[in-house]
């Protein structure tokens, strides 16, 4: 069976942007693919310096893969730091990626423009990334699209090894983006992001969804005129939660006269609200019983380990390690 692997970084409230651009569509292929989930602890130590926040991050992530449906009996969710390994793998990928090609990433480039100091963490960032998906000899990577970049290096450090080591060193994965949702945008309209301050988390109780849901930027068009659906950010949520028919609905009404946006955004809250009802009462159920998270991600760990294991000896074999 092929694998999918995919990972999310424990640094704040998980948001609608990760859930639809990667988690909906990556618990949507649990069945085709033996599918490595897991918690990038290591990689939020770039930006997390609190030792209770990471903790309490990275339960609440698991317990938000749990609560939105995935299967412990066939996918594995592990903490990516419980296979330390991947720090090896990272270093000998860092050794097969030239310095002008970490230089050239987005990501880097952003952190770098925004200023201030920036830690050779963020600047290492996609060795990392590529030992998490190579050690698992990955076929797939379900991804919003900010990670394209990052998944197109990974391939291209696996092709390097694979050139220089022994064709079959390292699996070459492919990218997976679902092009509806390979960008959300957040309250303002640019990419939902937590750097951006313009999410809309998970896990509010739906008073506080539906005042955030109201703030979301719209043009300023009054109830008397014909709006544009396909321009508007409240109607691009919405057709992500609705049913086509419910779609079909509501686009009708911006095209005639007589609806204000804040009946479009009340119809938004309603169906998100909808989706995430029940997955809401078992995230807190999961909440509850942090152990039983323990358990699963210790099992995770366990069977994430015995891949890993076959991938790095493999790897230091062929590298002249051992
Ligand atoms: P992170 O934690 O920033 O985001 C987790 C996933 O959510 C997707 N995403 C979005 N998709 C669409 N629209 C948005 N507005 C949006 N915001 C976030 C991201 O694309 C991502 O898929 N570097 C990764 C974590 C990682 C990883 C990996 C991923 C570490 N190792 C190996 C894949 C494979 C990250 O920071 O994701």
């Amino acid at each position: 069976m092929q694998r999918a692997l995919t990972g999310i970084k424990p640094t704040g409230d998980v948001h609608l942007g990760n859930y639809l651009g990667m988690i909906r569509p990556a618990l949507a292929l649990q069945e085709k693919y033996e599918a490595y989930y897991f918690i990038a602890d290591y990689h939020a130590l770039t930006s997390v310096f609190d030792r209770e926040k990471l903790r309490a991050h990275t339960l609440e992530t698991a317990a938000t893969w749990m609560a939105l449906g995935l299967d412990p009996e066939r996918t594995i969710l592990f903490r990516q730091s419980s296979i330390p390994e991947v720090c090896e793998l990272a270093w000998i990928l860092t050794c097969q990626v030239s310095m002008g090609q970490l230089e050239r990433m987005g990501a880097y480039k952003q952190a770098r423009d925004r200023g201030g100091d920036i830690n050779a963490g963020i600047f290492n960032y996609p060795s990392l990334m590529a030992a998490d998906i190579l050690l698992y000899d990955s076929h797939v990577v379900p991804v919003g699209a900010d990670q394209k970049q990052h998944v197109e290096l990974c391939r291209d450090m696996a092709i390097k090894v694979n050139h220089r080591f022994g064709e079959g060193t390292l699996v070459v994965p492919e990218v997976s983006i679902q092009p509806d949702v390979a960008t959300i945008v957040g309250l303002d309209g640019q990419k939902m992001s937590k750097s951006y301050n313009n999410v809309i988390p998970l896990w509010l109780p739906p008073k506080k969804l539906r005042k955030l849901v109201m703030k979301i930027v719209t043009d300023s068009k009054g109830v008397d005129e014909v709006k544009d659906p396909d321009t508007c950010n409240v109607y691009s949520l919405y057709k992500l939660f609705a049913t086509p028919e419910q779609t079909a609905a509501l686009r009708e009404r911006y095209l005639v006269p007589g609806m204000g946006y804040g009946h479009a955004k009340e119809e938004l809250f309603q169906v998100v609200n909808a989706t995430l009802e029940e997955p809401r009462e078992r995230y807190h159920e999961w909440m509850a019983h942090p152990e039983r998270l323990e358990e699963v991600l210790a099992e995770g760990a366990r069977r994430a380990r015995s891949a890993a294991d076959v991938v790095l000896e493999r790897v230091r074999d062929r590298v002249g390690l051992i």
